[in-house]
Parts: C-alpha cells; structure tokens; sequence
C-alpha cells in the first residue's frame, strides 16, 4: 500500500507530539497499519520556533485552509484548537474535499459535531475525535467498541488534567491556585486560555462528547451545567480532608426517561473511593452499563505524549482502512440535557 500522507495543521504541544511519536515509532506503526505513515505538510503560525522536530522535509502551507487540500495529503490531522475561526474551518474544508480529519479538538466537537458528522457522511469519510477526550485514554474506542453491545445508564468522571492537578496540588501542599496553574501551563496541560479548564468549559465539552455518544445523539452543549473551581479555596479542602473526602471535579451523565443529565461540577469524594485516588494530571472515565456494570478508566488525560498516542491511534484506523463513524448524521436530533436534582456519583 502506498504511505498514508498526513497534513499537521498546528503543531502546539500536541502537534509536535504526534510529530515524534510517527517518527520514533515508524516501524511499529507501519506494521501495525500495513502502511507508512508520514507527515508531508504542516501548517502552524510561527515557522521558526524550535519544537525539538526537524521539519526541513515537510512542505509548510501559509494557512491551515490551505493544508487542507494540498494535493500531498490525504488525511488531515487538526490539532488548532477553539471551536470556530481556523480550526472549524480547517475541519470543514478537508471534509468537503474528502479527506479523512482526526481532531483533538474537544470545543469544536462538543459545539458543531453534528453538523461535522453530517459534512463527513456526504463526503463518505471518516471524522476521528479519540484524542478529543481525556488525552492517553482511549474512551472513545472503548464506548464505540468495547461497549457496543450494551446500554450505557452514566459516563463521566474526571476529564480535565489541568483541574485535577491543581486540585491535587492543593490538596497535598496548601499551594496557591494561581502559581499551581502556572505550572501546569509550563507542562503543557492547560488550555491556551486556561479559564476554559478552571470554568469547567473544558470538561463539559469532553463530557457532551461522552454522552452524546453512550447515549446515541449529539447532546446540545449549552445544555450542559457548569460550575468549575475558581471558588475552591485551602479551607475547603481542609475541611473536606478532615471529614474523609477529597474534592474532584467531575463531568457526570446519566439517561433519565425523559431525557439526559449532564452536569460538571466540584464534588465531594470520599477518600477510599477508587476515583478519589486519580491525582495529578491522571483523568478517569468511569463508565456503567446494563450489562457490563461499572468500569473505570485511569491515564493521563492532557500532555504531548498521551494526546499524541490518541491521535496517532486515529491515524492508524484510517491507514487500516478500519475507521468508523463515531456518529452519524444526526443534526436534526440533538439531545437536550434536563436539570434534575444531583445525586451523588
Ligand atoms: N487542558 C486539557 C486538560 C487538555 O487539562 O485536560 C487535554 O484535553
């Protein structure tokens, strides 16, 4: 089979990630896809940063509009970011022209990927999303795949890492909240405008992706509840200690009989619980099922290597020839998510 041509419009912390790991794994990669994978052109702001890859061989386009139809490209890898402006358009315009898109980008899907899902359906190719949720874990082939038989009653759990490692380091050593959060940007983890973390913006797009998925249709993403940290301060997490609970920001949803629960939201935890366990920049996605009951899912949910895996993962199902839609066109069924009284999770 001839390579699979890939086109990189934005090579951030995850771009430049899935750069590397084509590169230091291509053997496997290829063995594992029947195919070579390789990056023929890129597409970022600034030509001349240093991203530790060398890029001397790859073709640069001016815009990522442009990467997304260079006749040396035949999948489109979006890792932009933000739901509109250059991302959106960048997505739009590959599928229109038949190119298969991976993307990481959790607001663009949460927000338009109904309308996307539709866009790819006419053209008959796929859009791949795995690494749009929770970074290294892959939750989406596990609900697609793993759990393609059952009924999902709730998905959720801890999905952003930037949160959790703040939360953690709260908790471990009494640390301001704006200093713990310059940290987390220098590692990578955080969005470019981190309020989209801390707001709980972030883990209410992973979590509309999740349900829109366990539960069969789209979720309309300004229907989600969201509250985020902000307002966490040490004395609660002193007092939360001191009562046997720790404090974690959870996506949650459920299937109600008349219609979806999606909730984000601080959360008390008690400390044995499995999921209280889940420090630092680790997410967990639990899942429940009719059949399966309960599983958790624990990994790396944000950084250039576990983002990476998930995308690179895509890329292999396309090079296979294996990827499936992850929805069908269903824009015209959006599910709208009901307030109904918490419960503990
Ligand atoms: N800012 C996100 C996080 C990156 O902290 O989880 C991964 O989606």
């Amino acid at each position: 089979k001839p390579p699979l041509r890939i086109g990189i419009a934005g090579l951030g912390t995850v771009g430049a990630g899935v750069v590397k790991l084509l590169r230091e794994n291509a053997d496997l990669i290829h063995a594992r896809a029947g195919r070579e994978l390789v990056v023929t052109a890129v597409s970022a702001r600034d030509r001349t940063r240093d991203r530790g890859v060398d890029l001397s061989n790859v073709a640069w386009c001016d815009t990522p509009e442009e990467l997304a139809t260079h006749p040396d490209v035949d999948v489109v890898a979006e890792l932009i970011g933000g739901a509109e402006g250059p991302a959106r358009l960048t997505v739009t315009r590959a599928l229109e022209n038949r190119r298969p898109v991976v993307t990481a980008n959790k607001a663009l899907i949460a927000i338009h990927g109904a309308e996307l899902a539709c866009t790819a359906q006419a053209a008959g190719v796929p859009l791949m999303f795995e690494a749009a949720v929770a970074g290294g874990i892959p939750a989406i082939k596990t609900v697609r795949e793993g759990l393609a038989a059952d009924r999902i009653l709730k998905i959720g759990g801890i999905l952003n890492g930037t949160c959790n490692y703040i939360l953690t380091v709260m908790h471990e050593t009494g640390r301001d909240f704006a200093e713990i959060l310059a940290d987390a940007q220098k590692l990578g983890y955080a969005e470019a405008d981190p309020s989209t973390d801390v707001d709980g913006i972030d883990t209410a797009h992973k979590l509309a992706i999740l349900a829109g998925l366990a539960f069969g249709r789209p979720v309309v993403f300004a229907s989600v509840y969201i509250e985020g940290i902000r307002r966490i301060g040490a004395l609660d997490l002193q007092f939360a200690r001191k009562m046997g609970y720790r404090i974690k920001l959870l996506g949650i949803a459920r299937q109600h009989e008349n219609g979806i629960e999606a909730r984000v939201h601080p959360c008390l935890v008690p400390q044995d619980a499995p999921i209280a366990q889940v420090n630092g920049v680790f997410n967990a996605v639990v899942v429940e099922g009719a059949f399966v009951g309960r599983l958790m899912l624990e990994g790396r949910g944000a950084g250039e290597g576990p983002t990476a895996t998930a995308v690179c993962a895509d890329l292999i199902d396309i090079a296979r020839g294996s990827a499936m839609p992850v929805w069908g066109c269903a824009a015209d069924s959006l599910m709208q998510a009901v307030a109904l009284p918490a419960k503990s999770f």
